[in-house]
């Protein structure tokens, strides 16, 4: 071996660098100590959404806000202990509105029933995630396994701090993706998650009421005028009304795009895409093109879910997905 390579070898052992990328994850991590654990969230979810559609996107977000603190590892689902002086991470007002935190821990007892011991709550919750988007029409998601649940008390300070707020611009949206190794491109994509689901009033009253230069943001007035009526100034249900993310939103489709591009982007991030001169020409085309659309979701998802994760070694298999023995 040449010094260089050598070099190199050392370098991509020490940063955890594995030829099967995603550092140390595999596609068939499970195929021996779990080989139904596809089957068996898949099945476990099935009889959920079809009494609740707005399963999924409680769950893709959930995603995202576990994996935005320090890699997916299920942090979010850890529960506050009083006695121990434990906070969580639901704490910070950036998780308002994550919902169905113990769906995990449902599908965690079903899959213990089958492999005890032998699957993280993370996998778990990445699993659900990328079922999530299949089971409401996106694309089919192959996602490499193996990560570990964190052992060490979750942090209410880092959640708050990692996770950004409803007012989050362009700039802020693509610092947060391309360090997780997205392009321009993954990263517009990756916000298409918002085709699903619901904002309650109380993150948007800001850009509705309190304009702080997001006035010229070209909101059609029509949308403006249905927004304020739905999500009045003052209101004192703010926080428990809301209004649909796009008219779909049951539906794991394109029309984010075409609704930002008619100026009916929700929160500011979905509005400014369209006007920012790094992402507008991708808004226009996820918003003609939806397999342009999946397939840049596709392994945006994949990186999302990767980044930073606990492996081998790293972190624990929790026993129960909410608590940290
Ligand atoms: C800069 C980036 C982002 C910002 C500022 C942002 C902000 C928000 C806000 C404020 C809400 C409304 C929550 C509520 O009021 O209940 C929301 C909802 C949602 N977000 Fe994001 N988001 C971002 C990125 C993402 C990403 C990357 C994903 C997933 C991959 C995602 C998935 C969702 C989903 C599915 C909902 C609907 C949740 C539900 O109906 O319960 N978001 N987002
Ligand atoms: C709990 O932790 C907080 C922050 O670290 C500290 O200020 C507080 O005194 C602690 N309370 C108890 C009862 O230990
Ligand atoms: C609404 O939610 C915010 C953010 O979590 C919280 O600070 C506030 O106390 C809530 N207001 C009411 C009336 O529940």
């Amino acid at each position: 071996m040449d010094p260089k390579t050598m070099v190199l070898v050392i370098l991509m052992f020490v940063f955890g660098i594995g030829v099967e990328g995603g550092g140390g994850l595999r596609y068939n991590f499970y195929e021996n100590s779990c080989p139904q654990l596809e089957n068996i969230v898949r099945a476990g979810l099935l009889p959920i959404f079809l009494t609740d559609p707005t399963l999924p996107a409680s769950l893709l977000r959930l995603m995202f806000h576990d994996c935005q603190v320090q890699g997916c590892d299920a942090s979010i689902l850890v529960d506050p202990v009083e006695d121990r002086n434990l906070t969580s991470e639901m704490a910070t007002e950036k998780n308002f509105g994550i919902r169905r935190r113990e769906i995990i821990s449902m599908l965690k007892t079903m899959v213990e029933a089958a492999c005890p011991k032998q699957v993280s709550c993370a996998d778990i919750l990445v699993l659900a995630a990328r079922e999530a988007v299949a089971i409401s029409g996106g694309p089919q998601i192959k996602i490499p396994l193996g990560r570990r649940d964190s052992s060490v008390p979750p942090s209410y300070e880092l959640a708050d701090a990692l996770i950004p707020p409803a007012t989050a611009g362009v700039d802020n949206m693509l610092h947060i993706f391309t360090s997780k190794g997205m392009t321009t491109k993954e990263s517009v994509a990756i916000m298409g998650a918002h085709t699903l689901g619901v904002t309650h009033c109380l993150n948007i009253l800001k850009r509705l009421y309190d304009h702080e230069g997001d006035k010229d943001q070209g909101m059609e007035p029509r949308f403006e005028a249905f927004l304020k009526l739905n999500c009045p100034k003052g209101s004192l249900t703010s926080n428990s009304s809301f209004v649909l993310n796009d008219p779909t939103t049951l539906i794991f489709d394109n029309q984010y795009y075409m609704n930002a591009m008619e100026g009916r982007g929700l929160l500011r991030i979905d509005a400014e895409m369209v006007m920012n001169t790094q992402t507008a020409r991708i808004m226009e085309r996820f918003a003609t093109d939806q397999d342009a659309f999946f397939r840049a979701f596709s392994t945006a998802f994949v990186k999302l879910s990767t980044s930073g994760v606990l492996i081998e070694d790293q972190g624990v298999i929790r026993k129960s997905c909410n608590v940290i023995d």
